[in-house]
């Protein structure tokens, strides 16, 4: 009796839930919600044995696990090349019809499903006799992680298939996403309870389901979009579109604005429209999936590499809101050059929320016009950098103010220097507080000597409290003089001590980067370290020497000279000794044998590339003896595509260029027997 009252319940849950959750049209109120539920549970505990896996009070969450366990997929997750154009997009249509050349009633059956490019995270979903018995993230497309426990609180995600028959088995994929709303109400909370904020929803959606506690995942307000079906047992289908409808009778959430075009000249039509509603959607999307309708052509097609040939990404431009421009402060950095940013009031742009912006000097304020109070546009450039676009003069009441840079430094109070010729304003003061504190962040930061706990809170609380005015003073640091400060503990104290004391084992190229010298950063300092080996070689070089290194330049080498030749950074360089920093390059056994192994080899790099940049990837191809060129041509070794390299990478492929990800990259580079870095 009881445990047809449980099935009963279980399955009358899911079905407001399912109206409630992914139709959007409640079909009872909260409280008879509630009461089904609070009855289902107490029947779960006086009788364990009635519980299921798929039984809604689940959805919670149970206990935290150590570690996911790797999920190998049932079928690769696939990857997709990108379209930024319409061109693009009739150049992907021609060349599947080109595939397709030999069937003409194919390319004549041929029609595209257009969809919402949902940005979240790829997972999959495996359902075994209508049940949930497994979810995966994507990982490397063959290996991902189990978050079965996680995905099970997401409300979308149908724990067992709405239908009477089932198929023996099926894999669903799609993507879990934090909606707009969501991301903001959490965000809220955040700042209630002190903590950073998460910079976009997806950001925000990948550490909910990465959570180990799936009671604390369970709390992210994250849904589902089902976008696919993988391998399946038990049913077949004939089309992407008739899968999706299938899916949504089971019980899924599939996206509303998708839709089939007849030509790639109606998916183009369906790209713009979705671009134009894309602000108020109230997700974030990045783009739009094109995919060939009818699986039967898929399969024809085929895939190249990890891309299919029968879908294409179209990538969104870079996203635009506007918002008020409420402040322009003034930021002194390491060299004392004095930065305008914009103070904004924050908004969401292309999913990253945007409250500052850098306005680099009075030259670019000016150009652009800009007055505090303005109605100001504010884009991401490539979906990174926000950038102030200009004002809206449209919108101006006239309580607008012109803005000057300070005559005074904001820190110290120091005079503010502009050198002829420059467009950039100083602090004159070599003594500048807010110099100091810069350098010192610098040090510590990711980038430098990547020192945990030692975030910029941190570093002004420590500043402020007279403990520490030059990053070397760090190392001299006792968790005593700690505990006391605000934001310590006697363990967070102990911690930090312990994060500095390791810092020391950084390689030389990283505690020469950290430095601050100017023009000598993450790209070149391990030019110069592996050249001279250690700081005494360095500090003997002339600039001439300096110059003969690829690579370096009369502006690096000068700055660099110049720098070790002040009698209070070769003091500096004696206490940096003492406390054991490493000031030498570690032999590098390997370096030699390897550094030709790309020899001959010739790269071009495109896109951007996430691990360090262009810059970088040029310096470690040429430390193998690879070359790195502008234009691809037949001659070529491989196209390096990082994210939004579109054009050349259209090109490489007509010319037969193997093109590399970024991932595989860095595959190659281990592969040339790069020194681990
Ligand atoms: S289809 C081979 N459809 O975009 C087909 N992907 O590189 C692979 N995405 O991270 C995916 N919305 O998670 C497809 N409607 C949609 C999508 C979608 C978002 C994501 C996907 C993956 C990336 C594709």
């Amino acid at each position: 009796m009881s445990a047809e009252r449980a099935e009963f319940l279980r399955s009358e849950i899911d079905r407001l839930a399912h109206a409630y959750y992914a139709l959007d049209s409640p079909v009872a109120d909260d409280a008879t919600y509630d009461e089904l539920f609070a009855e289902l549970v107490a029947l779960e505990e006086a009788d364990p044995s009635l519980l299921t896996a798929d039984s809604p009070s689940q959805r919670v969450g149970g206990t935290a696990l150590e570690m996911f366990s790797p999920a190998p997929h049932p079928a690769p997750m696939l990857s997709l090349a990108n379209a930024k154009s319409a061109d693009d997009l009739r150049a992907f249509d021609a060349r599947v019809r080109r595939l397709l050349g030999d069937d003409p009633a194919a390319a004549y059956a041929l029609t595209y499903a257009a969809e919402p490019k949902i940005d979240g995270l790829a997972v999959s979903l495996i359902y075994r006799d209508g049940i949930l018995e497994r979810g995966a993230t994507r990982g490397d497309g063959v290996t991902g992680e189990d978050i079965t426990a996680n995905l099970r609180t997401v409300r979308s995600i149908p724990l067992r298939l709405a239908m009477a028959d089932p198929p023996a088995m099926i894999e669903v994929r799609g993507e879990v996403y934090l909606p707009d709303a969501g991301f903001q109400r959490l965000n809220d909370e955040r700042t209630a309870a002190g903590l950073p904020l998460y910079m976009n929803p997806r950001n925000a959606a990948a550490g909910a389901v990465r959570q180990l506690d799936s009671r604390e995942a369970s709390r992210r307000p994250l849904a589902f979009f089902a976008y696919a079906v993988g391998v399946s047992d038990g049913i077949t289908f004939d089309s992407q579109s008739g899968a999706m409808a299938w899916l949504g009778q089971a019980g899924f959430v599939v996206n509303p604005r998708s839709s089939v075009c007849a030509d790639i000249e109606e998916v183009i039509v369906a790209v713009e429209a979705l671009g134009i509603e894309r602000p108020t959607i109230g997700y974030e999307i990045d783009g739009v999936v094109i995919k060939v309708d009818q699986l039967a052509i898929q399969r024809r097609l085929g895939a190249a590499g990890k891309d299919p040939r029968w879908a294409v990404a179209f990538k969104f431009p870079p996203s635009q809101r506007t918002t008020k421009l409420l402040d322009i402060a003034v930021n002194v950095g390491r060299s004392g050059i004095l930065i305008p940013v914009a103070v904004l009031e924050p908004v969401l742009v292309g999913g990253t929320r945007v409250s500052s912006a850098t306005l680099h000097n009075q030259e670019d304020i000016d150009r652009k016009g800009l007055r505090i109070g303005d109605t100001v546009i504010i884009q991401r450039a490539g979906d990174v950098i926000p950038q102030v676009v200009g004002p809206v003069i449209a919108e101006r009441d006239g309580s607008e103010r012109q803005w000057t840079m300070p005559t005074h430094c904001p820190a110290c109070s120091g005079p503010v220097t502009k050198v002829p010729g420059e467009v950039a304003h100083r602090c004159s003061n070599e003594d500048c507080s807010n110099r100091d504190l810069e350098r010192i962040k610098h040090w510590v930061g990711r980038d430098s000597m990547d020192i945990e706990g030692a975030g910029v809170g941190v570093v002004s609380t420590l500043y402020a409290a007279g403990l520490v005015r030059r990053p070397i003073d760090l190392y001299s640091l006792r968790a005593d003089q700690l505990v006391d400060l605000e934001g310590f503990g006697a363990r967070s104290a102990e911690k930090l001590v312990a994060a500095i004391a390791g810092s020391v084992n950084q390689p030389f190229s990283r505690v020469l980067r950290s430095l601050g010298i100017p023009h000598v950063g993450r790209t070149v300092s391990p030019l110069l370290t592996r050249r001279f080996c250690d700081i005494e070689g360095l500090s003997a070089a002339s600039v001439e020497e300096v110059c003969q290194i690829d690579g370096v330049g009369p502006m690096i080498a000068e700055s660099l000279v110049g720098w070790l030749a002040l009698p209070a950074n070769q003091l500096l360089i004696q206490e940096m000794r003492a406390v054991g920093l490493p000031l030498a390059e570690e032999e590098q056994p390997e370096a030699s044998v390897s550094s030709d192994s790309l020899a001959g080899k010739t790269f071009v790099l495109t896109g951007s590339l996430v691990s360090g940049g262009r810059d970088l990837a040029k310096a470690r191809i040429e430390s193998l003896g690879g070359k790195v060129s502008g234009s691809i041509s037949a001659k070529t070794t491989a196209l390096i595509c990082g994210e939004g390299g579109g054009g050349k990478r259209a090109k490489a492929e007509g010319l037969g260029v193997a093109v590399l990800s970024e991932d595989e990259f860095e595959q190659m580079m281990v592969e040339a027997g790069e020194a681990v870095r």
